[in-house]
């Protein structure tokens, strides 16, 4: 009920006036509103942001340009996981930066076989190929997985297909949109990447079915998928996968770019259930929010039909990125954040489940520190986002109706605590205001 919960949220304000951050330099000086209009008049409208405008961020904090705290429940889509400008990876971030940023892979860099070694050695597998974005990690490994099937299993050349999951999001490239089912991704920018194939999620015998195709060389799947609204499959999904893929001589791989790096409360997700992939793409929190950085991690009888040449990228692998990645990877591992991550959302899911009015919240679901509520459609998830930003919490709706709820993992049991009350006293203020329902 929201009474027990506002006595929290009363102090959370308290303890906002008193962290408000007088300090916050509000460097272009503009309003809200200009800022605002600004960045609408100059910049594409490809996304459709909050009406808040952040210069500063902490650990699970950010502070608007009026120097006011929200609790960040998105974290960069989970690029943040170890908390805004962490401070080990700022460090490092400073001092590699001041000696060496790029060389291209033209030249051997002092910094790389490091990081492959450091990589490869966690995860467990031969090799990594080293990209930017997580785009390019989903196009490097569809590449790899062409190449594989063309030389390994003698697919007629050209005629390889990987098959997807209806639902999947990895990007926004010809490639990935080429995969995606949903039109706001794909319409209108046809025509699309030949070869690809969908199959519905959480389905192993339509998985089966398209792997008797002797062509197919490849499922490409997440874990659990994010963009389409934080779907996680039934235990036993994975392992299913894993062991048609096995049959089929089909490579598995898991799109781990949202899912991993201590996300779900595992170092990978797949690692729930005790399932490895073929081939592992990796990229957001690699680096804890600096830059763009990569991964694709497969074996040798993957790995090595790349030749010189035939694959690459002016910034994958550079100096900078490597030192800022094996930072970062210290950083959930040091700082054990896939347990934190595990703990903090067991309780919120279990409180959420108890305390929101389910005529609101029809659906609280996820793993470890990715979840999402999803609101009944009288309701406005827009506007409870709006409402959860006043009370200093920013979330995202996805697809309509659905709120995630991922902050970053570094969060305390108290900021959990004080998270829950907004959630539930927001959620809860609805009741009492029929004027802003739909
Ligand atoms: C599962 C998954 N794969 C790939 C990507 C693409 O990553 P990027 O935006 O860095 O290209 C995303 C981005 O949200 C994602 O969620």
């Amino acid at each position: 009920m929201p009474s027990e919960s506002s006595a929290h949220i009363q102090n959370f304000h308290k303890e906002d006036s008193q962290h408000r951050d007088r300090s916050v330099t509000n460097s272009g000086g503009l309003s809200l509103e200009a800022y605002i209009q600004r960045e609408n008049k100059h910049n594409c409208h490809n996304y459709h942001p909050l009406p808040v405008v952040l210069s500063r961020g902490e650990g699970a904090y950010v502070w608007d340009t009026d120097g006011k705290r929200y609790y960040d429940f998105l974290s960069a889509y989970s690029a943040v996981n170890q908390g805004h400008c962490h401070p080990k990876i700022l460090k490092v971030f400073i001092e590699q930066a001041s000696q060496l940023t790029l060389t291209s892979r033209a030249f051997y860099n002092n910094v790389l076989g490091e990081y492959a070694e450091k990589i490869t050695q966690l995860f467990g597998y031969d090799k990594v190929l080293p990209m930017n974005t997580g785009v390019e990690a989903g196009e490097t490994a569809c590449k790899l997985a062409r190449r594989w099937g063309y030389r390994e299993k003698r697919i007629p050349e050209n005629q390889a297909v990987i098959v997807f999951a209806e639902g999947n999001f990895w990007g926004r490239t010809m490639s990935a949109i080429s995969a995606s089912t949903d039109p706001s991704s794909y319409h209108g920018f046809g025509p699309f990447m030949p070869g690809f194939s969908v199959v519905p999620y959480n389905n192993l015998e339509a998985l089966e079915e398209a792997c008797r195709n002797p062509n197919v060389c490849a499922f490409m799947v997440e874990p659990i998928q994010g963009e389409a609204g934080i779907i996680v499959p039934d235990e036993g999904y994975l392992r299913g996968v894993r062991d048609i893929c096995t049959r089929h001589n089909v490579l598995f791989i898991a799109d781990e770019i949202q899912t991993g790096l201590g996300r779900t409360g595992r170092r990978l997700c797949c690692d729930h259930s005790g399932v490895r992939p073929d081939i592992v793409t990796l990229g957001k929190a690699l680096s804890g929010g600096f830059m763009p950085v990569s991964a694709v991690l497969a074996d040798n009888d993957v790995m090595d039909h790349i030749k010189p040449g035939e694959h690459g990228s002016t910034y994958g692998g550079n100096p900078l990125a490597c030192r800022v990645a094996m930072a970062a990877l210290d950083v959930l591992e040091n700082e054990r954040l896939a347990e934190r991550s595990e703990k903090l959302g067991q309780r919120l899911r279990h409180e959420l489940r108890a305390a929101l009015p389910t005529d609101i919240v029809t659906h609280v679901r996820g793993k470890g520190l990715m979840n999402a509520v999803v609101i009944a459609p009288e309701y406005d998830a827009w506007e409870v986002c709006l409402r959860l930003k006043d009370a200093g919490l920013l979330a995202k709706p996805t697809h309509g109706d659905i709120i995630r709820l991922a902050p970053p993992l570094v969060m305390t049991e108290q900021d959990m605590t004080n998270c829950i009350a907004i959630l539930k006293d927001t959620l809860w203020s609805f009741k009492d205001t029929q004027g802003t329902q739909n």
